[in-house]
């Protein structure tokens, strides 16, 4: 019988998942469910055939380079990774894999929750409920706006972005896009194409990131795009927060320019601008987009099947390289 390839896990799963993880790997796992360091990744990954890391870890050019010669395969419980230097991992013929799609639904749920929170200011709501400084209703307390009728500007328009499109339409918004190329019609859900990001953003009322982070999108929403958007627009991120400049955001959310921000996503997770603490207009999650019970399980065993493949000798059905 052949020995089961060493597999060095980085986080707690699932038991389900961990218990398809012992059944056909030697696997080392993260029962306390620790953070890691670099240092700690390193040591362990070095007796491993195959790393499953996630969004927490960095796998930098240095650790990879540090990584044994052993190791052929970094899967990542995710479907964003920039956390990983691919272009280091290819040059070692390390494979690394993705988990996208099983995540689509659940995370255009959590956009549309921003988007309503945002327009109804629910987090001004739940705020004085909760201080217990609620005065009373009255006929002019937390008006919000509807979104019949408004537009909604998508940035990035692939599944995340086509499934909140799907849902926004149901809400009556009216639909707008920017992506590098247009879509068929099909996929466009009934939204307007906008060749130039600019022109996007003039027209939206709201506007929702869903766009990969890499060095060309950081800081996309700067104070100069910031500007191009209508008087007291809302800004709605669910991606990665590294397109937002958060300094710029806050300063528009403090002057009105930006009425709103719900956010999911910041740009030094967990450590978050604290300003974003002392505004009521920002409706704010701690990065939950895709934690529901069945995505979490779905997205695992996405990056089992990847290694799986991979180990028997196919090629994996979601590599990135
Ligand atoms: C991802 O998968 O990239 C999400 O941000 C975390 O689920």
């Amino acid at each position: 019988m052949t020995e089961k390839p060493k597999l060095f896990v980085t986080r707690k799963y699932p038991n389900a998942l961990e218990l398809r993880l012992l059944a056909n790997y030697q696997a080392v796992l993260n029962p306390d469910d620790t953070l890691i360091g670099t240092t700690a990744l390193i040591a362990g990954a070095k007796d491993a055939d195959g790393l499953l890391v996630t969004i927490t870890d960095r796998l930098t050019e240095d650790v990879i380079s540090a990584l044994p010669d052993r190791l052929r395969v970094i899967a990542t419980f995710s479907a964003g990774y920039e956390h990983i230097d691919v272009a280091a991992a290819c040059t070692r013929g390390i494979t690394v894999t993705n988990t996208p799609d099983v995540l689509t639904d659940a995370t255009a749920d959590i956009a549309l929750l921003l988007i309503l929170g945002t327009a109804r200011r629910a987090a001004e709501g739940i705020g004085m409920v909760k201080d217990d400084t609620w005065g009373s209703w009255s006929p002019e307390g937390f008006l919000g706006t509807d979104l019949k009728g408004k537009r909604l500007g998508i940035i990035g328009m692939g599944r995340i972005g086509q499934a909140v499109a799907l849902r926004a339409r149901a809400f009556g918004m009216t639909l707008h896009y920017h992506a590098r190329h247009r879509l068929p019609p099909d996929q466009e859900q009934g939204a307007v194409f906008h060749a130039n990001a600019d022109s996007l953003l003039r027209v939206s009322d709201i506007l929702s990131i869903h766009a990969a982070a890499t060095s060309d999108t950081r800081h996309f929403l700067n104070a100069e795009r910031i500007a191009r958007l209508p008087a007291g627009a809302i800004v709605i991120n669910t991606s990665r927060g590294s397109l937002v400049d958060e300094d710029a955001l806050i300063a528009a959310l403090r002057s009105g320019q930006v009425a709103a921000a719900g956010l999911d996503v910041y740009d030094n997770e967990p450590n978050i601008n604290a300003a974003f603490r002392t505004l009521p207009n920002a409706f704010l999650l701690p990065h939950l987009g895709s934690a529901t019970v069945e995505t979490r399980a779905a997205m695992g065993n996405c990056a089992l099947d990847n290694l799986d493949a991979f180990f028997a000798g196919r090629k994996p059905p979601n590599g990135v390289t």
